[in-house]
């Protein structure tokens, strides 16, 4: 049974009794259908995934009350057993992009039964509120269906997680504002929620929490909603279970509605923790395209508390590259949004569907065929990543010390000098698409994979002048990992290693042995 453990505040996502690095890629929102899977299989095969995402939408689970149909859900996993690859089944349910969308017809349409979300300015907007026991039931009922189903279509684990609904929340409003949700807001925080965020006088929310408390109320709603769906999913069928983020800014915070309201943003992360304890991993969607963004998100969803799991991210050349600062950062799993082209025009010549961006590509093959060992170096702290930052040409990264002895090596990773035979001070690249993989094998050995990119090693050493050792190569080789054994197919001398270890575009993986002189 896929499962996720913990140790140290590390994590590891089991699959079949060993830690699984996820080689993502999620498919367009409209693509579980019959009529557009051989695209989405051209598209796995083409970028090397070892895992799709793709919805599974309640308006057509349950098209009439009660009556489920599970072909799409056969039909994935038909498709991903004949392709190689894994699934994480998307729950498209009250909530895709914080609207009821993919409800059922009979749902979305009787706004008797199920009345949409009342904004403060009396407006109603597209989102349920979190209040509603009789769409929470079905929803749960619904989800419940789902579960069950691939406990008995699925004994081989194809699938290894499910994301329970889709970016929660509301956009536009802070939260529901009508008659009956005023009296629950009036209403004193529970005790589990002061204790998470640190707050020590009882109180109403809005005396608790000021400015914050609209979005803080909501945000604590849809948890305990969506908890007691994950609850009772998990009950019939015990997958890891997670949710994903609309995020906003992590350097710039601000209040909604500048961002989607009661989702699980980083403000309110130790508050959906508390509330929603059936949800393993709160997962960042990182569509933020820049460096500080992005490594920041990293940093605030690698938790104590949380396996670092980014569950969707841009696609293509721009983004690539922070394949390598989310493996560095401990991810379980990482994955590109859209990967089938489908919703282009046909005029749209960049790419043709089924298409696949070849840098995300790259990454999947150099890191499959050793996905299982760089996950089990993770899980024992000792991969470290680094992705372009287009303002500093040069990163260092250290190891952690092993039982109580610091480490011996420092890596030094420089972008810009292509597979130039000269070691001057790194430019950057044209446009910043370098990233570097280093795992620490032994105390003098590490594994060494990057794409446009140098790699180095400097001792970490006190002494100064003429005493302060030098790195000296005692062996670098080139080669893979096959069925877990490392195999040599050549060594690295000479202009391959004079100035470096350069890397651009190409599948190679080195194993290094350092010295010093
Ligand atoms: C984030 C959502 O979670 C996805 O389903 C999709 O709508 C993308 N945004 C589109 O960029």
């Amino acid at each position: 049974m896929p499962h996720l453990v913990d140790d140290h505040g590390r994590y590891a996502l089991m699959v079949s009794g060993a830690p699984y690095l996820m080689l993502g890629g999620q498919i367009n929102n409209s693509s579980t259908w019959p009529s557009q899977m051989p695209k989405v299989w051209s598209a796995v095969d083409a970028m090397h995934l070892n895992t799709v995402e793709a919805p599974i939408y309640w308006e057509q689970l349950e098209p009439m009350p009660g009556a489920y149909n599970y072909s799409a859900v056969d039909m994935l996993l038909a498709g991903a057993r004949e392709h190689h690859v894994h699934l994480v089944v998307l729950w498209f349910g009250t909530w895709k992009n914080g609207s009821p969308g993919y409800t059922p017809a009979w749902v979305k349409l009787d706004h008797t039964r199920f009345p949409y979300l009342v904004g403060k300015d009396g407006k109603r907007y597209f989102s349920m509120p979190p209040y509603n026991q009789a769409l929470l039931e079905l929803d749960k009922a619904a989800f419940v269906a789902l579960m069950r189903h691939l406990k008995q279509a699925d004994p081989q684990h194809t699938v290894l997680m499910v994301q329970v609904e889709n970016e929660s929340g509301v956009w536009g409003a802070a939260r529901d504002y009508s008659a009956a949700t005023e009296k629950l807001f009036a209403q004193p925080v529970p005790a589990p929620v002061l204790k998470a965020m640190n707050k020590t006088e009882a109180g109403t929310w809005s005396e608790v929490f000021g400015e914050d408390a609209d979005e803080y109320f909501h945000a604590y709603s849809i948890a305990t909603y969506i908890n007691e769906i994950a609850a009772a999913g998990k009950r019939a069928y015990p997958l890891p279970l997670y949710v994903n983020a609309a995020l906003r800014s992590p350097l710039h915070p601000s209040r909604p509605p500048s961002f989607e309201s009661g989702g699980p943003t980083d403000d309110v992360l130790p508050l959906w923790k508390a509330a929603a304890p059936a949800i393993d991993i709160v997962a960042p969607d990182i569509y933020l395209g820049d460096y500080p963004s992005y490594t920041r998100v990293l940093e605030l969803y690698h938790r104590p508390d949380n396996a670092l799991f980014v569950p969707e991210t841009g696609n293509g050349e721009a983004f690539a590259r922070y394949f390598f600062a989310a493996v560095g950062a401990q991810a379980i799993g990482w994955s590109p949004f859209g990967i089938d082209r489908t919703w282009r025009l046909p005029e749209d010549s960049e790419r043709v569907d089924g298409d696949a961006p070849s840098p995300v590509a790259l990454n999947y093959q150099i890191v499959g065929p050793m996905q299982r060992e760089i996950a089990a170096l993770s899980f024992a702290g000792k991969v470290r990543g680094s992705s372009e930052d287009p303002l500093t040409h040069t990163q260092q990264l250290q190891f952690a010390p092993e039982g109580g002895v610091p480490a011996r090596w420092e890596a030094v990773v420089s972008y810009g000098q292509g597979a130039s035979y000269s070691s001057r001070p790194a430019p950057g690249n044209e446009k910043p698409i370098g990233g570097a993989l280093v795992a620490q094998l032994g105390p003098d050995e590490f594994l060494v994979t990057a794409v446009h990119a140098r790699v180095d090693f400097a001792p970490v050493t006190t002494l100064t002048g003429t005493e302060k050792p030098q790195r000296l190569w005692a062996l670098v080789e080139e080669g893979s990992y096959l069925d877990g054994k490392w195999q040599t197919t050549r060594i690295w001398n000479g202009d391959q290693t004079d100035y470096g270890l350069n890397f651009r575009d190409r599948v190679q993986v080195l194993r290094v042995r350092l010295s010093t002189f």
